[in-house]
């Protein structure tokens, strides 16, 4: 009933908008979004959800950012249209992008979060990991990819520097 497509350049402001309507005023003020200044949301792995008449019905963005020494995705923010809510969409396009982010090779993934929503895609609390304050380290979930992605794994979560990843930007 949804086609899941990577996000394009033509989806951006539809995108912001969906965001806009689903999280309290102000989100871009959260501290999860200095580690987004200046970096693009990952290409192939931010997606867009559309029913079968093309309306846009929920979309999830990952970034890639540092956690120590080690490299991570950022997935969120993820949110489907009030309408389409409790329907399953928000678990397919975790799962789906989860995949595709394994096949691309990434090994853990974090996120802040309820726990209660998260744990059933296999995300737990990370110990050690530092979001940029203000940030309750219950929210701060991961989950590993690849064997024992994330053991050992600690520090503070700082914005991407390293070669940039190919990125979804806003239409010029
Ligand atoms: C969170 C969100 C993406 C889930 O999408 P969805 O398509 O409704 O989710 P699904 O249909 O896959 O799953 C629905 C289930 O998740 C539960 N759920 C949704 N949000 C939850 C939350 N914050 N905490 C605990 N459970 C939650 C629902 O109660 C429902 O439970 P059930 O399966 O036992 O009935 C969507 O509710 C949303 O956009 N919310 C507003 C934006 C937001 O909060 N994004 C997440 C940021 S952390």
């Amino acid at each position: 009933m949804f086609t899941l497509a990577p996000e394009t350049p033509a989806d951006w402001w539809e995108v912001e908008a969906l965001y806009d309507l689903c999280f309290a005023p102000g989100r871009e003020a959260l501290s999860s979004y200095r580690l987004r200044d200046d970096v693009p949301p990952v290409e192939g792995l931010s997606l867009t959800a559309r029913d079968p008449e093309g309306i846009l019905a929920g979309a999830i963005r990952f970034w890639p950012v540092h956690v120590g020494d080690a490299d991570a995705l950022l997935l969120g923010p993820v949110a489907v249209h009030p309408t389409r809510q409790g329907e399953g969409l928000g678990g397919l396009l975790i799962r789906h992008s989860l995949d595709v982010a394994r096949d691309r090779g990434w090994a853990r993934v974090m996120l802040v979060g309820d726990e209660p929503y998260y744990g059933r895609f296999g995300f737990r609390r990370l110990d050690g990991v530092r979001m940029p304050p203000p940030t309750n380290p219950d929210r701060v979930l991961g989950i590993a990819l690849a064997p024992d992605a994330w053991k050992g794994v600690t520090g503070p979560v700082t914005r991407w520097t390293d070669t940039p990843v190919p990125g979804v930007a806003p239409p010029a």
